[in-house]
């Protein structure tokens, strides 16, 4: 299995992927909007023998804390077709976008997601209590990471979901 940049020729199977693994099209949709707005920032595939097996993004956030804006970016959607899950691809992806983003200066990363999942990765519930978004409100489930040491706002701080995420109210 390799995992690599997202093509375009990617962007059917990207979308057969989440539709299975979410059973549902929203997730699906959400990537396409993101892509088509450009707020997308890292997109990876899991691909062998030429067949995509997972895939995960990595878009842009507005983290606005004491005035100032940090970089920021919100992980997922991630999905594994059910038949490859819980061998290991899910992780590959997390840990390879994860570590793109801290080579290319993004400083924290919030998820929506797992609470039993995302804690291996570096991810905290109880430090994403002080920011404020949409997501706040899911408790445990609303985690931040923090990729550049010393960048996570120490006050409240206000986290602003670009356009697309509003299908996923
Ligand atoms: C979540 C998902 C991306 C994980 O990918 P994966 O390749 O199956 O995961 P891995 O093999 O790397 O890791 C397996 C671990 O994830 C855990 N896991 C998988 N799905 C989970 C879930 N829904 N809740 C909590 N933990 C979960 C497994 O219990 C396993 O834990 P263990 O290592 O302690 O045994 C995949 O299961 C999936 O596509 N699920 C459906 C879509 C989804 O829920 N996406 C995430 C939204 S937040």
């Amino acid at each position: 299995m390799v995992i690599r940049a997202e093509t375009p020729s990617d962007v059917a199977a990207i979308r057969c992927v989440h539709e299975a693994a979410f059973r549902q099209l929203q997730e699906a949709d959400l990537i396409d909007a993101i892509r088509d707005q450009c707020y997308s920032l890292i997109s990876l595939v899991a691909e062998e023998d030429g067949a995509i097996l997972g895939h995960v993004l990595l878009s842009h956030l507005d983290v606005i804390a004491a005035g100032r804006s940090i970089r920021a970016a919100a992980l997922g959607p991630i999905a594994v077709l059910p038949a490859h899950q819980n061998q290991g691809i899910g992780s590959s992806l997390i840990r390879r976008v994860l570590d793109q983003a801290c080579s290319d200066g993004v400083a924290i990363v919030l998820v929506l997601g797992h609470p039993a999942y995302y804690p291996r990765f570096g991810f905290c519930a109880e430090r994403a209590r002080a920011m404020s978004s949409p997501y706040t409100c899911h408790g445990d489930a609303w985690m931040v990471a923090e990729l550049i040491p010393g960048t996570l706002p120490q006050a409240s701080s206000t986290v602003a979901y670009p356009a697309p995420w509003a299908m996923l109210d």
